[in-house]
């Protein structure tokens, strides 16, 4: 906030520089991930999905397919489309030992075997799942996509939202050709909560940044209000982050005790990243579309799992990023909804 309100209290609300952010961006990068990506091949941008949008103009060809881990954040499907790209789905799959959500290899290699896709929007960490896939994870994608020659681009946005015991690993930081050849998309709007303020990073590998560097300024232009918050928020809120982070773990621990004692039949795992439950509904009989009878008779809002991909039905995304009551009463409208009560 005071980045911003000095910006504005000088006047000064022109075009934006990028000044100091990209290295300030490689340094919290360096201190929180354990990889320091190059500044000088670091773009400053508008936001992550109007950069996903520059990226598939500038890595693929009109027509071509683009691999997504449904289910996704339902921007990618209006925005692969919108560039004039195919959606390709490789849903990922609750297949983990205790039941959470993995990348489904086989089902990557047949995106790009059999749909003839030409690049991955991988979302690292994956919203709505909140799953970090881990380094041998994102290993075996860079050697599928480059098997294919294929172009991962890396939303990287909830990345700072990582919980304590998680470790993210930038895809940038691969030892692999993919690695060299991908761009990744990095934000404090998450993070921070400051999208509206419109900035991000696009941290290009060594083979990818002479392509993203020949981007023109005005297409992807930043605010500069959104550079000195990013700016700020990258160097100097990493303890404001860390309470954050706290406080974001105490809800995650209160939204499972009252699922399992209010909402049993629902089914979940904790996120590993972000503020986001993925709740799977379907035992409670509410239909496609969960959130909707949560909405009408429970008067609480999560958002419509149909709207993440076909593998959404009967799900609802929670947002537990607010007071810990709020979150309590959340459960407290589901569960009298659930049991016919609302
Ligand atoms: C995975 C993912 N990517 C991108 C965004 C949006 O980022 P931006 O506002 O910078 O476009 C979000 C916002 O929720 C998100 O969850």
């Amino acid at each position: 906030v005071g980045a911003v309100r000095e910006r504005v209290d000088a006047g000064d609300t022109g075009y934006a520089h990028p000044g100091g952010l990209p290295e300030a961006y490689a340094a919290f990068s360096d201190e929180r991930y354990g990889w320091a990506p190059d500044p000088g091949r670091i773009a400053v941008v508008h936001d992550v999905m109007r950069a996903v949008e520059a990226m598939l103009l500038l890595f693929t060809e009109p027509g071509d397919g683009v691999v997504v881990n449904s289910p996704v954040y339902p921007p990618f499907f209006s925005t692969i489309r919108h560039a004039g790209r195919r959606v390709v789905e490789a849903p990922v799959q609750p297949t983990g030992s205790d039941g959470r959500y993995e990348l489904d290899l086989e089902a990557v290699e047949r995106a790009f075997a059999g749909d003839g896709a030409t690049a991955y929007l991988l979302c690292n960490p994956h919203n709505p799942t909140g799953r970090v896939p881990d380094a041998a994870e994102l290993g075996a994608v860079a050697e599928v996509a480059d098997r294919h020659g294929a172009t991962v681009i890396s939303d990287e946005v909830h990345a700072p939202l990582t919980a304590s015991g998680c470790r993210h690993v930038p895809f940038g930081s691969l030892d692999a050709p993919a690695a060299r050849r991908s761009v990744s998309l990095v934000s404090a709007s998450k993070g921070w909560n400051i999208p509206g303020l419109k900035c991000a990073l696009v941290v290009a590998g060594p083979d990818a940044w002479p392509t993203v560097a020949a981007l023109p300024d005005e297409v992807t232009e930043p605010s500069i209000l959104g550079v000195a918050a990013n700016e700020a928020a990258f160097r100097d809120g990493l303890s404001w982050l860390d309470d954050t982070l706290a406080y974001l773990d105490g809800n995650r621990r209160a939204l499972a005790d009252a699922l399992a004692a209010r909402v049993p039949a629902i089914r979940w795992h904790p996120p590993e990243a972000t503020y986001l439950a993925w709740l799977d509904c379907r035992a409670l009989g509410l239909g496609d579309d969960p959130s909707a009878a949560f909405l009408e008779r429970g008067r609480v809002a999560l958002v419509a799992g149909p709207d993440f991909g076909a593998p959404g039905a009967g799900f609802a995304r929670l947002n537990f990023a607010t007071s810990r009551s709020i979150v309590l009463e959340a459960v407290d409208r589901m569960a009298a909804v659930a049991t016919g009560q609302a």
